[in-house]
């Protein structure tokens, strides 16, 4: 497994042979079973595998836990080499965003609802490094978690818009055994938290299963989630939503399909989980 900070020596790597497909899975470390899903998938499509572990300094606010992210590269570089990993870009602030950078990818509308009216900087700062990782890699596939469900509506839109020839593979989220959603961030939960933030799951599911007997008004999806959501006492509601999968809007009827999603702080810990609801995965 070559493990490189270098961006001449990627390119040089990626295009040793180029016949070979490549997949890519772009992540921030501290690396879960979620992170490995998204590998195993790109490893069995792929020719080879790459890696990305870069703490994005551009998608985190001012106020948020870029400092306190969690990192362990050593125990990261340990479980990529057991997948078989081929490649691990682990690049410096300073080579992804050198002293003199000055442009951005801005995804208009889809970034603004949800997550992006909570963290107005996060997209851009997500879109435009993703966009520097696909060129520096000129992957033929790249891998996404549904986990993180705005995050793919807003890269699938910039890869239409802006041409780039990448195969875009979202994969399903991958959950601990009480249903709560792996993330790097469940590491900062007390157990009293940890065991409080299943709630995010059980909401979900009452709107769903809600769903899926035939309610239909977004007021009434919201209000199940919110309901859940407020019987647990460690819970602070931040938001929860059922809006068009595509264009992320609230639905006061649903038609087609709803992207069911929710935030929700934990003390200072603010976790995100999210269930794509439609009349076809219903029928299934
Ligand atoms: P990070 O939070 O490290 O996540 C990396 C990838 O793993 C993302 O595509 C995310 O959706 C996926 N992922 C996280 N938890 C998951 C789970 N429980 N099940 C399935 N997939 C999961 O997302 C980022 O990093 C960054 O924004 C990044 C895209 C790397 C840009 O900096």
């Amino acid at each position: 497994m070559n493990v490189i900070d270098s961006i001449p020596e990627i390119r040089q790597l990626r295009w040793a042979d180029p016949t070979l497909s490549w997949g890519l899975v772009p992540t921030m470390g501290y690396l879960h079973e979620g992170h490995l899903a998204l590998v195993r998938r790109a490893k069995a499509e792929n020719d080879q595998t790459a890696v990305t572990i870069f703490v994005n300094p551009a998608q985190f606010a001012p106020t948020e836990d870029l400092s306190t992210y969690p990192r362990d590269l050593a125990r990261d570089l340990t479980l990529l080499q057991a997948e078989g990993v081929d490649l691990v870009f682990t690049p410096t602030a300073t080579t992804i965003y050198p002293p003199d950078f000055q442009t951005t990818v801005t995804v208009q509308q889809v970034s603004q609802p949800l997550e992006g009216a909570a963290r107005p900087t996060h997209f851009q700062g997500v879109a435009t490094v993703v966009a520097k990782l696909f060129n520096i890699l000129q992957p033929t596939r790249a891998y996404f978690g549904q986990k993180d469900a705005q995050q793919t509506v807003v890269l699938r839109q910039m890869v239409r818009d802006l041409n780039f020839n990448v195969a875009m593979i979202i994969c399903p989220t991958i959950r601990e055994a009480d249903g709560l959603a792996m993330s790097s961030r469940n590491a900062y939960l007390s157990p009293e938290q940890r065991q409080a933030a299943a709630v995010l799951r059980r909401a979900l599911l009452a709107a769903q299963s809600a769903y899926a007997q035939g309610e239909r008004r977004g007021d009434h999806l919201r209000q199940l989630m919110t309901e859940t959501i407020n019987t647990e006492p460690l819970a602070r509601l931040d938001y929860v939503s059922a809006a068009d999968p595509e264009t992320l809007q609230e639905l006061t009827d649903v038609e087609e399909g709803v992207l069911l999603s929710t935030a929700v702080f934990f003390g200072k810990t603010r976790l995100i989980d999210n269930i794509l609801a439609s009349a076809y995965e219903m029928a299934k």
